[in-house]
């Protein structure tokens, strides 16, 4: 057995540090359950010369564990700990096409932290069938509520097709904006359209629709990234999506607290606390039924959630009754964490059987 220490990214917000060791040892489980065989063993917080690290055992991690675990959402650095206590550094080799920036630019209100971001979207390909295409596969991903795209950008990192969906017009217009000067700040080249979808006559909704190449040479020669964005409601998600078209759908629910000065239908409440709105269950029981569709069979979905307004049960049964399969190994419920006194945070996978 070998023993591994692994540094958690020292650039989170206080309140995503609290709770970062925790997400990443939870993390960590899924990767070992789903890829690795179980290999994975003894995860602990350990101390080692002052410093706290996520310790753990596994026999022999081969290139392909490693770069699997390189793309550990909160992972700064992986060190082999030498018997006599003397940490080797093991090199990652991390998907990311792109420079950090492209995550960690837009800041506003309502933003879904990029990690967690990381976290759900790894966590969620990783209950698929086909877990290991994370890194050696192009899996599919759609984000029917996409807000400001943090998913996109997600996937786009990990050179992915993404796709996304979002009812809110500033949130659609300010993500078109802030793509469109990213792909041209950093010289990527990229195509880039919004145009109306109609229907007999009438307009659905808009749509962001970019192509773009991680390099000059790929671009070139075809070897593309596609990045669709539609400003509409996702309960109408099938009018602009094949069924069956997607592997993964991330998404992150309203969590029905106002967010600064983004009404999203929430009153401010009295003595300052944020007032709950009517229940983002409800919006999830009409709108997992359409998404469950345009997943394809063995592809997976997973919703982070405010567990304040609806339980996980609640939840599990809404998947469930779209025939969808919820994992609920230990690995995957321990993600709960509290984000601020109104959200205390969870996410549930499942995968279409
Ligand atoms: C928690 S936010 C997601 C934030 C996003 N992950 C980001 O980082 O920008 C939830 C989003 O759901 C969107 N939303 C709520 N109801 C919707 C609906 N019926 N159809 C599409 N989007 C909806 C809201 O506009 C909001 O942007």
């Amino acid at each position: 057995m070998t023993a591994y220490g692994l540094l958690v990214s020292p650039s989170h917000n206080r309140v995503y540090a609290q709770a970062a060791a925790d997400l990443v040892k939870a993390e960590l489980s899924v990767f070992s359950e789903r890829a690795l065989g179980g290999r994975v063993e003894d995860i602990a917080e350990t101390s080692i010369g002052g410093v706290p690290y996520v310790t753990f055992t596994a026999d022999g991690l081969s290139e392909t564990d490693v770069r699997l675990l390189s793309n550990l959402s909160s992972l700064y650095a992986l060190f082999e700990i030498e018997d006599g206590g003397l940490l080797r550094p093991v090199p990652l080799a991390p998907l990311d096409v792109f420079g950090s920036d492209l995550l960690t630019i837009q800041k506003y209100s309502g933003k879904t932290n990029e990690y967690f971001t990381k976290l759900l979207l790894n966590v969620t390909a990783l209950a698929s069938d086909a877990p290991l295409d994370l890194i050696d596969g192009r899996p599919r991903v759609l984000d029917p509520m996409c807000g400001r795209g943090t998913t996109l950008n997600q996937a786009m990192m990990y050179g992915l097709d993404a796709a996304g969906i979002d009812i809110d017009r500033k949130d659609f217009d300010a993500y078109a904006a802030f793509i469109k000067t990213w792909l041209k700040n950093n010289r990527v080249k990229h195509q880039a359209q919004v145009a109306n979808v109609r229907r007999e006559k009438s307009v659905l909704g808009r749509r962001l629709h970019i192509t773009l190449g991680a390099s000059k040479e790929r671009y070139k020669s075809g070897e593309t990234m596609e990045i669709t964005v539609v400003n509409a409601d996702s309960l109408g998600a099938g009018q602009f999506f094949r069924p069956g078209s997607f592997d993964l759908i991330v998404t992150d629910a309203p969590y029905g607290v106002q967010h600064g000065s983004r009404p999203k239908g929430a009153q401010p409440g009295r003595n300052g606390r944020p007032e709950l709105s009517r229940s983002p269950v409800e919006l999830l029981s009409a709108a997992v039924p359409e998404w469950a569709g345009l997943l394809r069979t063995g592809g997976a979905i997973g919703i982070s959630w405010n567990t304040f307004v609806g339980r996980r049960d609640e939840l599990a049964d809404i998947l469930a009754s779209s025939g969808l399969g919820v994992r609920d190994s230990d690995a995957y419920q321990g993600f709960r964490h509290r984000v601020d006194q109104a959200i205390s945070r969870d996410l549930i996978v499942a995968t279409k059987e």
